[in-house]
């Protein structure tokens, strides 16, 4: 009858081992309630900028291809936000004489001083940033845009906005479950900017087709997000 007993000095670890759980709990309870970042999970938010600029003309009425101004957007990781050169194409400011320029959409407007000031002066406009994931997870537009996920599908109509609303709550569950199932968001690569594209039929049928034919597997361990 040789029971193996701890000895006694074995209990001090209890109440670390008790320290410790409640410990993880409320580590747990941070992360959930306290690093879940407000602005990342922030459906309609709408900041103030300082051009009032509108895609529901310029990617609406004249139907400007998204990709003329966010022109990184299937290149890379980040859209880029366009240059002053790319507005001052069309929106070129009065010249020392007095004369419009050829090319110049509301040369005079107000809702313009601050473009042509920063052509002018080389500074950027400072445009306010909208949609923003916390800087440890990792995102990449062209791996989404060039395997037929289209910007409706996380940016929402952004062609019938006159101010950028973030449409979507950013949340790791939301990337998490397309991820999981993407069929329903998969379309042909040439309609990605076509906005109010729909498919001929059920949009599940069609996109596993897609997915098939280009082997598209979008992964969820961890390190594809967090590295
Ligand atoms: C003529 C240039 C131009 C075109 C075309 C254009 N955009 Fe933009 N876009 C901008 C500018 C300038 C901003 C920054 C100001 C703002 O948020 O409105 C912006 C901002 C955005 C933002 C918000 C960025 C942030 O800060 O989070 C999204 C999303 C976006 N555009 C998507 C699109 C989509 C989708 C299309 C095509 C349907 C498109 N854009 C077409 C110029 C353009
Ligand atoms: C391909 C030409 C083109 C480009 C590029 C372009 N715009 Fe425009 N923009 C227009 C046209 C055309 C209108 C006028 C629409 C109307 O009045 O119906 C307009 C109107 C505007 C207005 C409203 C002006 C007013 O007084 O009503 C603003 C502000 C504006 N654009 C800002 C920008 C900014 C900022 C960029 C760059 C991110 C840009 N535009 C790029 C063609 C363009
Ligand atoms: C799978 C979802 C998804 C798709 C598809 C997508 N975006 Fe985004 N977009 C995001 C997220 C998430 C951010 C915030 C990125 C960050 O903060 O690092 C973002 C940010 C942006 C920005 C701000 C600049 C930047 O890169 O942070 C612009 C502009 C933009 N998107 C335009 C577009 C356009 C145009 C398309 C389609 C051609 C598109 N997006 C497709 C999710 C998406
Ligand atoms: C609507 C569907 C959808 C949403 C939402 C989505 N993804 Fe994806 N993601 C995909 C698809 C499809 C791929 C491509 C998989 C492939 O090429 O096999 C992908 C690929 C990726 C990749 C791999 C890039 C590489 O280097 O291989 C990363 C990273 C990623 N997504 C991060 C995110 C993050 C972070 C979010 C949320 C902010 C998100 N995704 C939201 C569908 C989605
Ligand atoms: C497809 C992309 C993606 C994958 C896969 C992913 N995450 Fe995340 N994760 C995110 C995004 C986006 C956020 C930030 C949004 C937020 O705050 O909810 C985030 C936030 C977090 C946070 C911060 C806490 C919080 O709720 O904000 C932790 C911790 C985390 N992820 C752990 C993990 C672990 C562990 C895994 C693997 C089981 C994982 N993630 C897989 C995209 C991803």
């Amino acid at each position: 009858m040789n029971r193996f007993l701890f000895p006694r000095w074995t209990n001090k670890f209890l109440a670390l081992l008790g320290l410790l759980l409640l410990g993880g709990g409320g580590y747990a309870g941070t992360m959930f309630l306290g690093v879940t970042d407000p602005v990342t999970l922030n459906p309609g938010f709408v900041p103030e900028q300082p051009i009032p600029f509108s895609h529901k003309i310029h990617a609406g009425q004249l139907k400007l291809d998204c990709r003329y101004c966010h022109t990184n957007v299937d290149k890379g990781a980040a859209s880029t936000i366009p240059a002053t050169a790319t507005c001052i194409n069309c929106h070129s400011p009065i010249d020392k004489s007095g004369a419009p320029a050829l090319a110049s959409v509301h040369p005079a407007s107000t809702k313009l001083k601050a473009l042509h000031e920063s052509w002018e002066t080389g500074r950027s406009v400072p445009w306010v940033k909208i949609h923003r994931l916390p800087d440890f997870v990792f995102f990449n537009h062209s791996a989404h845009v060039n395997r037929g996920v289209s910007c409706v599908v996380c940016h929402g109509r952004i062609d019938t906005m006159d101010k950028v609303v973030q449409s979507r709550e950013l949340s790791m569950a939301w990337c998490i479950e397309c991820h999981s199932n993407p069929d329903p968001n998969l379309r042909p690569v040439e309609f990605i900017t076509k906005l109010d594209w729909q498919p001929q039929g059920d949009p599940a049928e069609v996109g596993a087709q897609i997915r098939a034919e280009k082997n598209i597997h979008p992964k969820t361990n961890c390190a594809v997000c967090h590295r």
